[in-house]
């Protein structure tokens, strides 16, 4: 079973909204509701991809009932902290006209310990039945933000393997807790790192960089596909190596959501044993495929299998296991 963790569960708002100007009354020509949040994205690409998988996190008030009904009528089989404060609504509008797209996100709601005690000890018994966790997302404001990094050593306990994929200082304290993969985008991936990328060397130096910081492997999105340092965990004596893998963008239908579609990907060819190169070829595939469909975290399986033929992938350097750690 694969775990995904989400804190700032939401339902997504997406309105469409032609000719949208800052102080102007408008009405919507479409509108659609879903389930939200990083990791509920997650989920619902993993199911897509046939995988098992359960999402857990925190859900309050009438919002959250919402978000738990929606994940139950999408048949995403989920188990969720109820909390007293009301889960938040996030909203995008989508400009048909322009294709920009602006999107407000409210503050969501803050847990009381006896709250947060209760998510930590739920993730923990399910873990139990549990072979990978998924932590992803930004933290309801007022929790610790060690918490991530706690996370990641309460799995490390119980042998599950942990995906982080968050930002900023939960990112920075997780990743020294030595998770299995973290999986920043490139901005994320400089804040953790603390300095900015000006070519693919800074890139490839980076990644060696978050291995060293404490996680056992790295990967950075890019918006043409990602750089990964992977390696064999299995096995002490094999190098880490660097791939880098590359698939000419596509135009987007929409691209929101379509790194939590790189990471299920991810997470789904790693649960099946596939090697590293096939982990980040259908990872790279499932983030383009979900550009193709509204929603985040929807993609379609077939042609994720389409454009896995178009990825090229290189190796472009090694790292030895003794400076691996
Ligand atoms: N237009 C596109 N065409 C093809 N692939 C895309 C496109 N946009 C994004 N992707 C792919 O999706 C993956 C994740 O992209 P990105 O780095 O933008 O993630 P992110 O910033 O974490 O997104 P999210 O907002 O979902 O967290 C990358 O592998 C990237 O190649
Ligand atoms: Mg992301």
């Amino acid at each position: 079973m694969i775990i995904t963790v989400t804190l700032n569960a939401a339902i997504d708002k997406t309105l469409a909204v032609p000719n949208f100007r800052l102080g102007r009354r408008h009405r919507a020509v479409e509108q659609t509701a879903m389930a939200g949040g990083k990791g509920v994205n997650v989920a619902r690409a993993l199911k897509a991809l046939g995988q098992p998988v359960i999402a857990t996190g925190v859900a309050g008030g009438p919002t959250g009932t919402r978000i738990i009904e929606q994940l139950t009528d999408e048949a995403i089989l989920n188990d969720f902290v109820r909390i007293h404060e009301e889960s938040r609504t996030s909203t995008a509008v989508v400009d048909p006209t322009s294709g920009e797209q602006t999107e407000i996100n409210e503050r969501g709601p803050a847990l009381t310990e006896v709250e947060l005690e209760l998510f930590v000890d739920k993730l923990l018994y399910l873990a139990k039945g549990a072979g990978v966790c998924v932590i992803s997302g930004s933290l309801p404001h007022g929790v610790d933000s060690g918490l991530y990094a706690r996370l990641v050593e309460g799995m490390r306990r119980l042998g599950v393997t942990t995906v982080l994929d968050c930002e900023g200082e939960p990112l920075r304290q997780a990743t020294r807790a030595q998770p299995d993969v973290v999986t920043p985008n490139e901005v994320e991936a400089e804040e953790l790192v603390g300095h900015e990328f000006a070519d693919d060397e800074d890139r490839r130096v980076a990644v060696g960089e978050m291995v060293e910081l404490g996680a056992r492997q790295a990967v950075m999105t890019l918006p043409d596909g990602c750089l990964g340092l992977l390696g064999d965990d299995s096995d002490a004596t094999d190098p880490r190596r660097l791939l880098r893998v590359t698939l000419d963008p596509l135009e987007p239908v929409s691209a929101v959501g379509s790194g939590d579609a790189f990471l299920a990907g991810f997470v789904a060819a790693r649960y099946g044993g596939r090697s590293t190169e096939d982990c980040l070829r259908f990872a790279v595939a499932c983030g383009a495929e979900s550009t193709q469909h509204f929603g985040a975290g929807v993609l379609d399986p077939r042609g994720v299998e389409r454009l896995q033929e178009e990825i090229e992938l290189k190796e472009v350097g090694a790292q030895s296991p003794q400076v691996a750690r």
